[in-house]
């Protein structure tokens, strides 16, 4: 399998590519003045501008950043989502190749959809933060560390989740 870096922009901002699909990573973290802490995300022009230019005439991709672009019914994490969803959503609207947006952030083992692509949330490795809706701490320690295996070929995507 070749693997081949086609641009790298930064930190956490690069575009590879892998057996016949592309990787795009965006950082989505905002820099915080000495002493404090900023947890919601952000995707600047030239973040965006390199995801479209990526995009463009390229092999089916797979979109990571750190926070989820939409609410995921959970209060601790949905009002540090991805602050500017609107502008990605724009940039994948105008492509048809992306397999997936993959995200984390949000420490829960999720899946839905945004600009009409799934958006698969990695779980959490130490703790795992829970819907309103479950009769559990807001922030479980109890539940373990899970991963996600994505299997990519015949056209589809199929994600499997595994608790380690
Ligand atoms: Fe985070």
């Amino acid at each position: 399998m070749r693997t081949r870096f086609v641009r790298h922009l930064g930190p956490a901002e690069s575009v590879i590519d892998v057996a016949g699909y592309g990787l795009v990573a965006l950082n989505s973290l905002v820099d915080a003045p000495e002493g404090e802490r900023i947890d919601r995300g952000e995707l600047t022009e030239d973040s965006l501008r390199l995801l479209d230019e990526a995009l463009t005439a390229g092999p089916p991709t797979f979109v990571g950043l750190h926070h989820p672009p939409v609410d995921l019914h959970v209060d601790l994490m949905d009002p540090i989502k991805l602050t500017t969803a609107e502008g990605l959503a724009e940039v994948l609207a105008r492509h048809g190749n992306v397999v997936a947006v993959l995200v984390g952030h949000a420490h829960t083992m999720a899946i839905t959809t945004f600009a009409g692509v799934p958006v698969l949330v990695g779980g959490g490795l130490v703790s795992t933060i829970t819907t309103d809706a479950e009769d559990l701490p807001g922030i479980d320690y109890a539940q373990p560390p899970s991963i996600a295996l994505h299997l990519v070929g015949d056209d589809h995507l199929v994600t499997h989740w595994r608790v380690v």
